[in-house]
């Protein structure tokens, strides 16, 4: 008996020295952090989204995920470009399907579809709107425009430096979910505006209508990965990827309609 009063206490100690033993064990487990090599891996590439069969087809996003480093992260870019995008294509394709506007343009069908109708109105929206804004940008862009955009900006704002202004404001004023724009309107002048959540300036319902030259996506998922809730940063860093040149050619096609 008097042996088991030994026996019992010493295997209690050893099982709480061996646990102790493993917790250390534990402790000093090594995690490698993730190489280089394995962090670009985790980045996909645009080339293999592709949308489902239907009248749309994604427009290609022209350069990778991390081309736009630093003013847009990798990741960012990616999750817009293949989820959101890739989304709004996908249900459009899904909406359009066996209606009249199947077979318009996507700016035919922006200006006919019924604003009541809030699906096809979010989705079409969404598609376009996306479409021009990846056009938009460019990597080793930003700068300022030249020729006929540059001399009409000059004559309708009065100098680069006010349509900078104007048109950050505009953005960061855009409550919620939005859009900021640069457009010829009707009559030929260029205007700076705004619309909510997938409106655009091609509805029927858009406040200032006319063609979009510029567009901005001021939609949280825009740039919260990158900027959190400083709206205003990613409105500055957009400006040093601005494709000014593609915005110059849609500027000039606007004006010949
Ligand atoms: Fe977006």
């Amino acid at each position: 008996m008097k042996k088991l009063y030994i026996l019992i206490p010493l295997l209690a100690f050893c099982s709480i020295l061996q646990s102790c033993n493993d917790k250390k064990l534990i402790e000093v487990v090594e995690v490698p952090l993730p190489t280089v090599t394995e962090q670009k891996m985790l980045i996909g590439s645009p080339e293999d989204v592709k949308a489902n069969e239907g009248s749309f087809l994604l427009d290609k996003l022209g350069y990778t995920y991390n081309a736009l480093t630093p003013a847009i992260l990798p990741e960012t870019l990616e999750m817009h470009y293949s989820k959101h995008y890739l989304t709004y294509t996908n249900n459009l394709n899904k909406a359009i399907l066996g209606t009249p506007l199947e077979n318009l343009t996507i700016e035919e069908v922006l200006a006919k579809l019924d604003p009541n109708d809030a699906i096809m109105r979010n989705n079409a929206g969404g598609f376009y709107n996306h479409s021009l804004y990846w056009k938009c940008m460019a990597p080793k862009a930003g700068g300022e425009p030249k020729s006929n955009l540059a001399e009409a900006i000059i004559k309708d704002f009065g100098s680069f430096g006010n349509f900078t202004t104007l048109f950050k404001s505009e953005a960061n004023q855009q409550f919620g979910s939005g859009w900021a724009w640069l457009i010829v309107d009707r009559y030929g002048k260029l205007q700076v505006t705004s619309t909510a959540n997938q409106d655009n300036p091609l509805m029927r319902n858009a406040l200032v209508p006319g063609t979009p030259i510029l567009a901005l996506d001021v939609w949280e998922h825009a740039y919260y990965l990158d900027y959190q809730y400083r709206r205003g940063n990613y409105i500055d860093a957009f400006f040093t990827v601005i494709n000014w040149k593609k915005v110059e050619e849609n500027y000039d096609a606007a004006i010949r309609k």
